[in-house]
């Protein structure tokens, strides 16, 4: 009997003061909002709905509704305690259960149950705040939640080696610190985009990226790196027969390490057993200054001639070289029109048999005048079309889905090139890898980067970083019998 009139004298104030109207709206709600969510969560493990923005709504607004049902029901009992205090109301009469409700032992069981499901409501919003971040996490989030913002970025994306990599895998990485850095730096953006202020186009390189050691390293680990590249390049002209030339060279990526016994080539020579420093403008488009610190600790500097010695401070600042000072498109890969039309080219080789293909289709994709994204899209095509429908109107009829398939190519190019509403495009963005259409490794590479007492430069030797197998023959070479040296 004691036990029973302990859990009376508590229940009793509990009851009591929840009988207010901010409670019960505070039960409703995170009922409400607690089995909605539940039914979110079947629907999409059930693969009924996959937009962001529903995840949005069930995994960002709800789970908020719900908080603030919760925290309104303890907050209104506290009011209404506070009346019921001022009032001067007896502790006795205040330990009441409602008049109405809770005397009879059937309606304190539903009390009961009311305490339960609010319990279980809680256990509900802790899953749903984990799927919030499960779901932060997304392609799909990163990728089209500021949707113009980011179009460039996922297009390119989806185009990739990586596009099976998640977003965050690359901008955030494992542990727990760099994930409330980038939260903390995407609240600040969600509000610039709110306030539509964010800059177009969204500025590269990004200076707070995590050192990438920290990411590509847990997909390409330096072991894994030896051995060198064989290539192709294919390259079309822009004349009527749209001339074919082909290079084949070996690149020699390398990578392993001393302690491997394997080692140099391009990656071994900037990470792994060496450490290169360097200054740059805020582009990282002219380097002045670079140190290459080697294992054993012994350090060389090169600078650009006639450049004035940096100053201690500012040499505290130097970049520490890694892998996205080369790869820095691994997977926003914005196409060179050039280069993405001799692709198309290479493995459609019917388009190579339209006279003049390269160059209609490169004029109707680096044409001026697109406003949207979506208006380019369409009007390359219809360049391209016009074109053969004017000018060949033979080729027009006898080989249409050929000249299509073309102006399809051509629109495709376009769409990955071209982001006028973000004020972005393949020149906007630099590839650092190479040299041909970007400085890219000609940067450091250009042989005025030398030491004080002249003994090194930073090489412009070809065959430093690629040997020559054939250069421009007119047919796709046969890398097989150039292998067995036939
Ligand atoms: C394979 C790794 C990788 C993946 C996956 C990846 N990124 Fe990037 N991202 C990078 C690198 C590297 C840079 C440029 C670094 C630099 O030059 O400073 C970058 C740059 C950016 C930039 C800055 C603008 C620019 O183009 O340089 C944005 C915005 C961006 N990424 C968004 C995304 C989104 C959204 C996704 C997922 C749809 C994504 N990234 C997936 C590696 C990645
Ligand atoms: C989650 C794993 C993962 C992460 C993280 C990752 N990559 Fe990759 N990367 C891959 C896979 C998978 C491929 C495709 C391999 C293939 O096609 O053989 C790839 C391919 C590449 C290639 C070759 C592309 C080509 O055209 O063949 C480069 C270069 C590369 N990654 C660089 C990077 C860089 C730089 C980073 C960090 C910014 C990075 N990767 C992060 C998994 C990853
Ligand atoms: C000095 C420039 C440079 C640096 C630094 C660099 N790479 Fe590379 N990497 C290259 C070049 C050049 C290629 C060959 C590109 C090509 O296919 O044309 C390459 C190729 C690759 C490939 C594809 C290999 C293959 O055989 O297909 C991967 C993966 C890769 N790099 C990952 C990395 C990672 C991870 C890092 C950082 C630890 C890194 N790279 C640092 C220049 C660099
Ligand atoms: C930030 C400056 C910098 C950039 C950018 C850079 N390198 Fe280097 N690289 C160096 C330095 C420093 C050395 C050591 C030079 C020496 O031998 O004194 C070096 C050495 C090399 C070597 C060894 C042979 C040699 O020349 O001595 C190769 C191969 C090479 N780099 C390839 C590349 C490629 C390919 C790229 C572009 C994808 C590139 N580098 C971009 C700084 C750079
Ligand atoms: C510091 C290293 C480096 C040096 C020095 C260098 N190259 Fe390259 N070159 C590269 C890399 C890396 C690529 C591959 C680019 C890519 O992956 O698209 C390349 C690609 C090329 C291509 C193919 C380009 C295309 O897209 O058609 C040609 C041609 C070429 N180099 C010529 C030369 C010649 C000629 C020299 C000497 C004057 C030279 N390179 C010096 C690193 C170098």
């Amino acid at each position: 009997m004691e036990e029973r009139s302990r859990l009376h004298r508590f229940l009793g104030p509990v009851f009591n003061y929840a009988n207010n109207p901010l409670s019960i709206a505070g039960i409703v709600l995170t009922t409400v909002s607690g089995l909605s969510i539940v039914g979110f969560l079947v629907m999409e493990m059930a693969g009924a709905v996959r937009n962001p923005y529903v995840g949005i709504f069930a995994y960002v607004i709800l789970p908020v509704i719900f908080v603030v049902g919760l925290a309104a029901i303890p907050l209104g009992m506290w009011l209404r305690r506070r009346k019921l205090l001022r009032r001067g109301v007896s502790a006795r009469e205040r330990g009441r259960y409602p008049r109405l409700d809770f005397n009879s032992p059937r309606l304190r069981r539903l009390g009961t149950a009311v305490i339960v499901l609010t319990a279980v409501n809680a256990l509900i919003f802790g899953i749903s705040s984990l799927l919030a971040v499960e779901h932060m996490e997304s392609v799909e989030f990163c990728g089209t939640t500021c949707h113009n913002l980011m179009e460039p970025e996922y297009t390119s994306y989806q185009d990739s080696p990586h596009s099976r990599v998640s977003c965050v895998e690359c901008h955030i990485g494992p542990g727990a610190s760099w994930f409330v850095k980038a939260k903390l730096d995407g609240l600040r953006q969600v509000w610039r985009t709110a306030r539509d202020t964010y800059e177009r186009p969204i500025s590269t390189p990004l200076h707070t990226l995590r050192p990438a050691r920290e990411t590509c390293e847990e997909c390409h680990w330096p072991a894994k790196h030896y051995g060198d590249k064989i290539r192709t390049f294919a390259r079309f002209a822009t004349n009527e027969a749209n001339t074919p030339s082909y290079t084949v060279m070996l690149l020699k990526t390398g990578g392993g390490s001393l302690d491997l016994g394997r080692h140099g080539g391009i990656h071994w020579w900037h990470s792994y057993d060496n450490r290169i420093r360097y200054l740059s403008d805020e582009k990282r488009s002219e380097i002045t200054w670079v140190e290459l610190t080697n294992r054993d600790g012994e350090v060389r500097t090169y600078q650009r001639e006639g450049a004035e010695a940096p100053a201690a401070e500012i040499l505290a600042g130097a970049r520490l070289m890694d892998c996205v000072d080369c790869h820095n498109r691994p997977t926003h890969l914005m196409a060179v029109p050039s280069r993405a039309l001799d692709e198309e080219l290479e493995i459609r080789p019917e388009l190579a048999a339209l006279p003049y293909y390269k160059r209609e289709a490169l004029a109707a994709v680096e044409g001026d005048g697109y406003v949207t994204h979506v208006e380019g899209v369409e009007a390359v095509r219809e360049a391209v079309l016009a074109y053969y429908q004017e000018q060949y109107p033979d080729i027009w009829r006898e080989r249409k889905q050929v000249v299509e398939s073309g102006a399809e190519a051509a629109s495709r190019v376009y769409a990955r090139s071209y982001f006028p509403e973000m004020q972005t495009s393949w020149e906007t963005h630099p590839n650092h890898i190479g040299h041909e259409d970007f400085p890219g490794c000609f940067r450091c590479h250009d042989e005025e980067l030398a030491t004080a007492d002249g003994e090194h430069v930073i090489s412009f030797d070809c065959e430093n970083c690629h040997a020559f197998l054939v250069e421009d023959a007119d047919a796709p070479p046969d890398l097989a019998a150039l292998v067995n040296g036939g």
